[in-house]
């Protein structure tokens, strides 16, 4: 079956927060500038999430959403099939999107002044999140050699100050999709019990892995007697359903899954009708979707790389999943105003900044090359006028 990923449809004017809310968080204009910031794609979903919508609409009456049989039972499936992970139905706890689902996971395993560690540079919602629920960020920054992250724990141990009680991981990572291996999952897991700390581990990007790549879900790469694991997952990112704002936090482990449960409670939080029933949908009939998809998005990363990696002192960091790709400007020279003065105001491409990832971001942009092959081809093109000076 094919999927015109090519269609390029306008989402201005529609409430969208890519291209309706470019004015105001960057300044920039939606009538000009190019959208390639915020984690979603321009892309319609798989037919099957559109068709249950319209079923909803033909029906028509909107009340509270009931039984969840058939959502619990695609997203097993699918995390069965796709992921080679045995979920139990039970342990799955749907939250109003990941973010709601981190801010619960804080409120049921830490407390005020807590510290949480993160990896930078990281999905900016974790640090904010955490700073918003009264805890502390413990920064631990990834490492770049061959161009890549990784991992640094013995520097992160030796810094250590006792007071840390969970650790949020990102995998596959956001920014610059890098996939974590078997090792390393298992160096964190390890990290984990021997400092008392619960880790979560968001995988809300584990569907979008290219091909050569393979990712594992942490309760399958950890050993089994570290049983202190939260997982995030979604089908949000994977189909493009974001604005369902519908998560998954699945705890294998039956105590901490019940402190979970008491804070989803005592929030009140109940999942809205669409989010769910898109979801499901999507699980039930997105997978040749999907395998489109990750074939276009392949090319559209390769556009990206070919294209920046031409200009002297720009290099695009190698990633294996994700349409998040980060772009590293330091071997131009120029400081975060000044890549942001060229790439936003004088090629007109809306990017996320660098530093709103922490420690390591300080000359980088997060570009998101989830749209049609033509726009990504122009935004190279217009970056690489915007650099024209160093050719
Ligand atoms: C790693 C990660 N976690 C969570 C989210 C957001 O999830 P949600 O929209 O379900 O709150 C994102 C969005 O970009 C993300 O990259």
């Amino acid at each position: 079956m094919d999927f015109d990923f090519d269609a390029v449809i306008d989402r201005r004017r529609t409430n969208c927060t890519k291209w309706d809310m470019m004015e105001r968080y960057f300044g920039a204009s939606s009538e000009n500038d190019l959208a390639m910031w915020v984690a979603d794609m321009d892309f319609l979903p798989p037919p099957a999430v559109n068709a249950t919508l319209q079923k909803m609409i033909d029906h028509g009456i909107h009340g509270y959403f009931g039984d969840d049989t058939a959502y619990r039972s695609a997203s097993v499936n699918w995390m069965d099939q796709r992921h080679d992970w045995r979920v139990e139905p039970d342990a799955i706890s749907t939250v109003n999107g990941l973010v709601h689902g981190i801010g619960l996971c804080l409120d049921a395993y830490t407390a005020p002044d807590d510290e949480i560690i993160i990896f930078t540079p990281v999905y900016h919602a974790f640090s904010a999140r955490i700073q918003a629920c009264g805890r502390k960020v413990v920064e631990a920054p990834l490492v770049l050699r061959d161009g890549m992250f990784h991992l640094d724990l013995e520097t992160l141990e030796s810094r250590l100050s006792g007071r840390e009680r969970m650790l949020i991981f990102c995998s596959p990572h956001n920014p610059g999709g890098r996939v974590w291996s078997v090792a390393e999952f298992a160096s964190i897991a390890h990290f984990c019990e021997r400092h008392d700390l619960i880790l979560l581990s968001d995988e809300v990007h584990h569907d979008l892995v290219f091909e050569g790549f393979s990712h594992t879900p942490m309760v399958n790469a950890a050993p089994k007697q570290i049983d202190r694991i939260v997982m995030l997952s979604a089908a949000s990112k994977t189909f493009n359903l974001a604005g369902g704002e519908t998560g998954q936090v699945i705890i294998p482990n039956a105590d901490l899954r019940h402190k979970f449960e008491a804070s989803n409670k005592a929030f009140g939080s109940t999942p809205n009708r669409f989010g769910p029933m898109m979801s499901t949908a999507a699980y039930a009939h997105g997978a040749p979707w999907l395998d489109a998809l990750l074939r276009y998005l392949d090319g559209n990363r390769a556009a990206v790389e070919d294209g920046l990696n031409e200009i002297p002192g720009v290099s695009v960091m190698p990633m294996g999943a994700t349409y998040l790709s980060w772009i590293e400007f330091s071997g131009t020279g120029m400081n975060q105003d000044e890549i942001r003065e060229r790439v936003q105001n004088r090629a007109g491409v809306v990017c996320n900044y660098g530093p709103t990832f922490g420690t390591g971001g300080e000359t980088c942009l997060r570009l998101n090359f989830a749209t049609p092959r033509s726009r990504v081809a122009e935004a190279v093109t217009r970056i690489q006028d915007a650099f024209s000076d160093l050719q």
